[in-house]
């Protein structure tokens, strides 16, 4: 089936939350990126962490990750399935109250984030890293969300479930469970906390928890975004929506064993590491599949790409989307492991998945939904154009730079002289690293840069006076 939903009478939407968490994706996004842009600096010139301890790269780095992942890509998720379950179950969300409170409760939770983060308060577990009582609230706006989400799947006016559903339904039940799992700590005051588990199980619940968060928060939701919009954009019907089914039930199935491939040579027992490397290599076949479901849904309106740049981004995005889960499997080999664990290849690898899967995509979805919501005209699609190209040599700029620094970091550490010794001193690997973060940081100052000119662009077509008919030609139904 495809996404036709003119049979629907729009006003009986709640588009308010929708657009609440659309304004919001613009803000934290900017806010988030913007830190990363700092970081990146204090990375090429540490003096920029000034000797303030709550400006130090060790606060900030994770004041990034929740800003971008969970603050921008959250809210971008959120804004989406609102959206996407109304319009695809011909009817209005399950409670506007509920609603309501999750957006002021993940607000509130971002918030409580940007001030505990800053000041040194940490469990200390990557991108779960909010204490106890936060990560009380945040199980509670999430069971609300749930309500929201499959209330509304249950009184939908259709029998069939539109497959971005099933993905972001996916997520959002998977979410629900890692959170509660990997957060169990016995608290000892209000702002300090242990978690229930010990040693190699605590790392192991820590990657099933962290490797899925990839999966299913910067994955599973997002393919949610993808199947709604890039049909919706091109006005073409999903490629194979037999393929969708299949891979949404592949991936999910596959994503939840791969995550020891974090935990590469540790104390975990060895047969975890191999099991883990081994679903990480055919987690690529479904990631395929979406990634081809996405792209030959253009089969035969190819020629759109050259003229629609809110297209270009969504197209991109499962381009993208495709090179970095190529590169996972690749990186969740145990030898490939043993260059590229520690080094700066991580770190290109995670942003050309985030700038350029979760990224593009939900900007694609943005500028898509915002003329919409608000019933105008989009501002300037010459901007949409130039923010395209401004963020795409950016990210080029970023994962470049990291593939050489990371690769050159495992080399150096890994070389020795005839004698047995260290060819280089880790102080000589930092030094070699300077001209790949200067580079680096120009790229993430470019995506940036995009950013706000997008902010601009909405901004304007918010405030504006032109009705929306004509908003985006491509995609006029
Ligand atoms: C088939 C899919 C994928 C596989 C098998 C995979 C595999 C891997 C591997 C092996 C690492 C390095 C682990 C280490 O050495 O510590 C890694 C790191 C990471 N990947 Fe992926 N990846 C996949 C897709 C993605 C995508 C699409 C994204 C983003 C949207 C992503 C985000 C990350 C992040 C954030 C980390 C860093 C985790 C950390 O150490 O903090 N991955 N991935
Ligand atoms: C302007 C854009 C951005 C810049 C300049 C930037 C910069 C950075 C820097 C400098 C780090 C620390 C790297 C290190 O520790 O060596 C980092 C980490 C990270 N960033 Fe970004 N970032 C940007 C956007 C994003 C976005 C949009 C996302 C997600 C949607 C994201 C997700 C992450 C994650 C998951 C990590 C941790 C990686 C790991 O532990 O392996 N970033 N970023």
């Amino acid at each position: 089936m495809g996404v036709d939903e003119s049979m629907s009478t729009e006003n009986t939407y709640n588009y308010r939350v929708v657009s609440q968490f659309a304004i919001m994706t613009v803000v934290w996004g900017a806010v988030g990126m913007l830190v990363g842009v700092f970081i990146a600096a204090q990375m090429a010139w540490p003096q920029l962490n000034f000797d303030v301890s709550w400006l130090t790269f060790g606060r900030l780095r994770p004041l990034h990750t929740n800003a971008v992942i969970f603050a921008f890509g959250g809210s971008a998720l959120f804004a989406t399935s609102y959206y996407v379950v109304q319009r695809t179950c011909y009817v209005r969300l399950f409670s506007d109250k509920l609603a309501a409170f999750t957006f002021w409760g993940w607000q509130a939770i971002i918030v409580l984030a940007v001030v505990t983060l800053p000041l040194g308060v940490t469990t200390s577990k990557e991108y779960a890293e909010l204490e106890w009582p936060i990560d009380v609230l945040i199980a509670v706006v999430w069971i609300a969300y749930a309500i929201v989400f499959f209330g509304t799947l249950i009184k939908r006016k259709i029998k069939h479930i539109y497959v971005a559903n099933w993905f972001f339904g996916g997520f959002i039940l998977t979410i629900a469970i890692l959170h509660v799992v990997n957060s169990m700590a016995i608290p000892a005051s209000f702002t300090k906390s242990y978690s229930m588990f010990a040693g190699v199980q605590d790392a192991m619940i820590q990657w099933w928890y962290g490797h899925n968060a990839v999966g299913f928060f910067l994955t599973a939701g997002f393919l949610g975004i993808m199947y709604y919009f890039i049909p919706k954009q091109a006005n073409r019907p999903v490629y194979s929506y037999r393929l969708s089914v299949v891979h949404f039930w592949a991936l999910v199935f596959t994503y939840i064993w791969a995550g020891p491939h974090h935990l590469h040579y540790t104390a975990l027992p060895d047969w975890a590491q191999s099991l883990g490397m081994v679903f990480s290599i055919v987690l690529l076949a479904p990631s395929w599949g979406g990634m081809i479901n996405g792209i030959m849904t253009l089969s035969g309106a190819w020629e759109k790409l050259r003229t629609d740049p809110i297209l270009k981004f969504l197209i991109v995005s499962v381009s993208f989307y495709g090179m970095s889960t190529f590169e996972g499997p690749l990186m969740a080999i145990k030898t490939v492991n043993a260059l590229s664990h520690y080094t700066d290849w991580t770190i290109g690898h995670v942003h050309s998945g985030a700038l350029g899967w979760v990224g593009f995509v939900s900007m694609g979805a943005l500028y898509y939904l915002i003329p919409r919501l608000f019933n105008r005209e989009i501002y300037s699609l010459k901007l949409v154009e130039a923010h395209f190209w401004v963020a795409t040599i950016g990210i080029v700029l970023y994962i470049v730079s990291m593939w050489i620094a990371g690769i050159m970091q495992g080399l150096m550490w890994r070389a020795v002289n005839p004698d047995g010794t260290l060819t280089y001193t880790f102080v000589e690997s930092v030094q070699a690293m300077h001209p790949y973060y200067i580079i680096r940081f120009l790229g993430g100052a470019m995506f940036l840069a995009g950013m706000l000119m997008m902010a601009y662009n909405l901004y304007r077509t918010v405030v504006g006076a032109k009705p929306h008919e004509a908003a985006i030609p491509a995609a006029a139904h």
